[in-house]
């Protein structure tokens, strides 16, 4: 036996949790695609500095959870493996110029990203995520269609308690004078805060609302609420925002101090959340409005949005709610024979039946044919094929045991198509 391991917090997913966890990123791309957006593809590691300042050094996405590669002697950009997708998706969209297609670009990927966390349920090193963006909008019609997409995934799939908690976190004209407040309201215990809050309470103190040190966490529920200082803008977009998903059927809740974990968030800030989950393992997704980005990362301003949903925790929920997703596939023809010399027209008629539409396999392990039978009625097989020695076929329908004997390959594949239509 090998005493290698999966890595920490990485999974191994075969039998039924592969295949939820396929419905799902399946029944993703459907929702977006039918919405009209586009698949992107995008490397799985980037420069470091993207993330570095993209994110934001005083995340803990960055400060504590960055995969950093080992650079190749000849490599002088270090690169880590990608965190989340809305940084390398926004560097694709400026490094090939979408701005000159029609816009918003609206792109969905769902993929794995990687973040060295503290593994426990629903938290992994690496998971995966339904990522959507759309690029080049300042709304708030797109805010409300976006949020509205990814609410009503959710509750597509089943999950229709999910709570949108909805919040704006200013601009960077009114965001400063929050954050002078939010500096004087921590000031008080700064002696009491960890090494980590004492900078961000200097540099960036909007972090400290997502700190999880104990006396952070205190101090946070009393702070102030970022409505309060939102500039005349701000509060007029987010009312559009709020009004028009009421009117499209999401209900949000106000969540005055939320500001998500991520340092490029302006205005729009939300969170798809299950009631009465445990810690971190109802927080389905979130997303928000990123306009300040852009120009960041060295591109031309361009306003954004978008959203991502942790697939591994909607697979989670779903299998506590009992919620079924995609079953197993199963082959529903299994061709079996007599003796070594058919199993090469086995795999042939196997092959020839899936070209067709219709799932099969062959069975090629040296076994008897009640073993074959065994096998094939184990794996739910609608019908068997058997391959006799003198090459005729028969044919068995495995839901009442009736044989028959097609003479030829048309009708072989007549017959099993009328047994997989009865089922
Ligand atoms: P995020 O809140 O960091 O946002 O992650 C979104 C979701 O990904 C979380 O709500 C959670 O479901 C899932 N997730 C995050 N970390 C883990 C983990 N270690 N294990 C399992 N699931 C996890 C973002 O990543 C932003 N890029 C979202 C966004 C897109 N904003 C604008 N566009």
């Amino acid at each position: 036996m090998s005493g290698f391991q999966a890595p920490r917090g990485m999974r191994d997913l075969f039998g039924a949790d592969a295949a939820a966890v396929t419905a799902v990123e399946r029944a993703a791309y459907a929702a977006a695609e039918a919405a009209g957006y586009q698949r992107i593809i995008s490397p799985i590691a980037e420069e470091s500095a993207l993330f570095e300042r993209g994110i934001g050094g005083a995340t803990d996405v960055v400060a504590k959870e960055l995969y950093r590669l080992a650079p190749h002697a000849e490599d002088s950009t270090p690169l880590a493996l990608r965190p989340e997708a809305t940084a390398g998706i926004l560097r694709a969209y400026i490094q090939h110029g979408m701005r000159s297609a029609p816009q918003p670009v609206r792109l969905v990927t769902v993929a794995p990203f990687f973040r060295h966390d503290r593994p426990q349920k629903g938290r992994y090193r690496q998971f995966t995520q339904f990522n959507v963006e759309a690029i080049g909008d300042a709304g708030p019609g797109i805010d409300i269609e976006v949020i509205e997409l990814g609410a009503s995934f959710l509750k597509q799939l089943g999950l229709t308690d999910v709570e949108v908690h909805f919040n704006s976190v200013g601009c960077s004209g009114c965001r400063p004078a929050y954050a002078a407040a939010l500096r004087a309201h921590f000031a008080p215990i700064e002696g009491e805060l960890g090494e980590v809050d004492r900078t961000r309470l200097r540099d960036n103190p909007l972090r400290l609302l997502d700190s999880k040190d104990a006396a952070a966490v205190r101090r946070a529920e009393s702070a102030p609420a970022l409505p309060g200082h939102l500039c005349d803008a701000c509060a007029a977009h987010a009312d559009v925002v709020r009004a028009g998903l009421d009117v499209a059927g999401v209900k949000v809740i106000d969540a005055p101090r939320l500001v998500r974990g991520l340092d490029y968030y302006s205005r729009t800030a939300w969170e798809y959340l299950l009631p009465g989950v445990e810690g971190q393992q109802g927080a389905l997704g979130g997303g928000g409005r990123y306009d300040g980005l852009a120009a960041l990362i060295g591109g031309t301003a361009t306003p954004a949005i978008g959203f991502a949903i942790g697939v591994d925790r909607v697979v989670h929920a779903l299998h506590d709610r009992k919620i079924e997703t995609g079953a197993v596939a199963q082959p529903l023809t299994v061709i079996c024979g007599i003796g070594e010399g058919s199993i090469g027209e086995r795999i042939r008629l196997a092959s020839l039946l899936r070209a067709t539409g219709s799932a099969a396999r062959a069975d090629v392990t040296p076994r008897k044919i009640g073993k074959q039978l065994e096998g094939a009625s184990r794996d739910g097989a609608v019908a068997v094929i058997i391959v006799e020695p003198d090459g005729r076929y028969s044919l068995r329908a495995m839901i009442d045991g009736k044989q028959e004997e097609p003479t030829d390959e048309a009708s072989v594949l007549r017959a099993v198509a009328a047994l997989v239509k009865r089922t």
